[in-house]
């Protein structure tokens, strides 16, 4: 064996072992260098075939091409291996395919935009059709066609966030009575929901800004017990049949009679003999919302003779209405956005 046979038999062995001990591709990369490369062992050799007599030299240049090629393909080889055994390496970290899967968060509608669509959903199914109206409007719709005179004291628990002199954000849905009896004539039969604005101080059962629907029929002969069936109906749907509702005697000046709606309070169940509730405040009940007969002043602010037409109005709070409706304890739930709490009523 001439001189170079022995020395590329050496080469290659000592290749093969630093071949097979590469763990990476970045270290298989390191051997091919090593001895591939421009200053490699293999350039080495081949800067020895100059001092060869010149007739050893093309078996010599062919035995150095032989080895590389032996290389390279041992190179090739190993860096398949190292993939396959990447793949390998994943397959065998063990898969449990009964292991529950990372659900999607998936959404859901929020509570109050249920009631809304509940409460809608009953009227419509009874011949109602929903209008929605303005957020901010002119005092003339919030107050004036609504028999309210700017110096009447009704105004006071009304007269909230002006925008400009004359336009506030409207603190009840009512305006949507006069804007749409404005534009049709009886038989009218709407629900109008929507959000409303007050600067009530914020505790259980207020917030400064939340959601009514709003109701009105006017036609020939309708009366109040029209309201109440209609009310109560409404409420046995939402509420389920054993929630007490009550009408209690009052005034709005829109209407005559009035009403408000009452339901026993979710949180004691109208136990009022023990410590004081603070969701009803210990009367037992909790208010849902307005009634009662349109006005004859408002019917005649639209046009219509009170002496042929006549018509029941309400407006519920939306929140007020989820209290019983979910069995919640505090009206600010509703607006927390907590996802343990909306996930429960989902
Ligand atoms: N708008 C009244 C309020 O927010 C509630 C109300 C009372 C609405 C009587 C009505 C009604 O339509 O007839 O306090």
């Amino acid at each position: 064996m001439t001189d170079l046979t022995q020395l590329l038999a050496d080469l290659l062995r000592r290749f093969a072992s630093d071949a097979d001990a590469a763990g990476s591709a970045h270290a298989l990369e390191s051997v091919r260098i090593a001895y591939l490369g421009r200053n490699g062992e293999v350039t080495k050799v081949r800067r020895t075939i100059g001092t060869l007599p010149p007739a050893e030299r093309p078996d010599a240049g062919k035995a150095i091409n032989d080895a590389v090629a032996a290389m390279e393909s041992r190179l090739e080889a190993a860096q398949a291996a190292l993939e396959s055994s990447a793949v390998d390496a994943e397959l065998a970290t063990s898969i449990d395919v009964t292991f529950p899967p990372i659900a999607p968060q998936v959404g859901s509608i929020h509570p109050v935009r249920r009631i809304i669509e509940e409460s809608c959903d009953y009227f419509m199914r009874h011949g109602f059709a929903v209008v929605v109206g303005p957020e901010a409007e002119p005092d003339y719709y919030n107050f004036d066609a609504l028999n309210i005179p700017s110096d009447h004291p009704a105004r006071e628990s009304f007269d909230s966030f002006w925008l400009t002199d004359g336009v506030l954000l409207r603190p009840h849905t009512s305006p949507m009575q006069i804007r749409t009896m404005q534009q049709h004539r009886p038989p009218i039969a709407i629900v109008a929901p929507g959000k409303c604005f007050r600067r009530d101080a914020v505790d259980a059962r207020h917030l400064f800004q939340f959601h009514q629907v709003e109701g009105l029929l006017v036609a020939d002969d309708i009366h109040f017990g029209h309201l109440k069936g209609m009310l109560t109906g409404l409420c046995r749907e939402l509420f389920g049949p054993e929630q007490r509702v009550r009408f209690r005697p009052s005034y709005f000046p829109f209407t005559e009679p009035s009403a408000e709606v009452d339901t026993t309070c979710p949180k004691c169940r109208g136990d009022a003999s023990g410590a004081r509730c603070n969701l009803c405040g210990g009367s037992g009940w909790i208010e849902l919302g307005g009634s009662g007969m349109v006005h004859p002043n408002v019917l005649r602010e639209v046009g219509y003779d009170p002496d042929v037409y006549s018509g029941w109005a309400f407006g519920f709070g939306v929140e007020r209405l989820g209290l019983p409706r979910y069995g919640v304890d505090d009206i600010r739930r509703f607006i927390n956005s907590d996802p343990d709490f909306l996930a429960q009523l989902s």
